[in-house]
């Protein structure tokens, strides 16, 4: 299913991504996404804290799109379902967002800001509460990210200035005491590293 995101950044590279579209991710994409996320991160990626709240879940899988042109996938960006726990947003919906990845070669020609906005509008059209993830904040703050800690959500075991929130509901906007990120399944409990 291919979908017409808006608010597409400028892209360097118009002509070629003007046939690129954004597409949910289907089962067929399963094996060269995860080649594209070993040559995009390294394939010590599975150490990284955050994989730990992934461990024996399922993503979510309407809120899991590729970046396809010509039948290739340039880009992947995934969700996973967590739990936020002893604070006000305990019972809210909250996702972790990641990972994402652009094809190398094509990094900074606009694929991952079109990724990006398509989850944030989808997540938001879904019901999603808040966004949380793990990343450099000179990326993520222009899609509206902001330090989680102002929100009052820590995550055990991950580096607080890394550790970004969106919320998109205005309950999660006003979030002060937010609690701790957990797995969601099969009961939230926190991440020992
Ligand atoms: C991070 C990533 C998804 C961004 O996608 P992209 O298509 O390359 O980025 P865009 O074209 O949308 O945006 C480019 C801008 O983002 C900046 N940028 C890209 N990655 C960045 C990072 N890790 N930290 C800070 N800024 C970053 C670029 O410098 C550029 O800035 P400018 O607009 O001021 O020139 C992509 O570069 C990638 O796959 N990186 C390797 C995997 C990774 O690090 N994923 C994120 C983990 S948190």
């Amino acid at each position: 299913m291919a979908r017409q995101e808006k608010g597409a950044p400028h892209c360097p590279f118009a002509g070629r991504t003007a046939m690129m579209t954004l597409q949910v991710e289907t089962a067929a994409d399963a094996l060269v996404i995860e080649d594209l996320l070993d040559r995009a991160f390294g394939p010590d990626r599975w150490l990284k804290t955050s994989y730990r709240y992934r461990d024996e879940i399922a993503p979510l899988p309407s809120l899991c799109f590729t970046a396809v042109e010509d039948g290739r996938v340039l880009g992947t960006v995934r969700h996973w379902p967590i739990a936020l726990a002893e604070g006000a947003a305990q019972g809210m919906t909250a996702v972790l967002l990641g990972p994402i990845a652009v094809e190398p070669s094509l990094k900074a020609t606009g694929i991952g800001g079109r990724l990006m906005h398509l989850a944030i509008q989808e997540a938001t059209r879904q019901g999603v509460d808040i966004i949380v993830l793990v990343g450099d904040p000179v990326y993520y703050q222009r899609f509206g990210f902001r330090l989680a800690a102002e929100f009052g959500i820590t995550m055990p075991n991950e580096s607080a200035p890394r550790v970004q929130a969106l919320p998109l509901s205005p309950r999660a906007q006003a979030l002060t005491h937010g609690g701790v990120v957990a797995r969601a399944f099969p009961l939230a409990y926190p991440v020992a590293a």
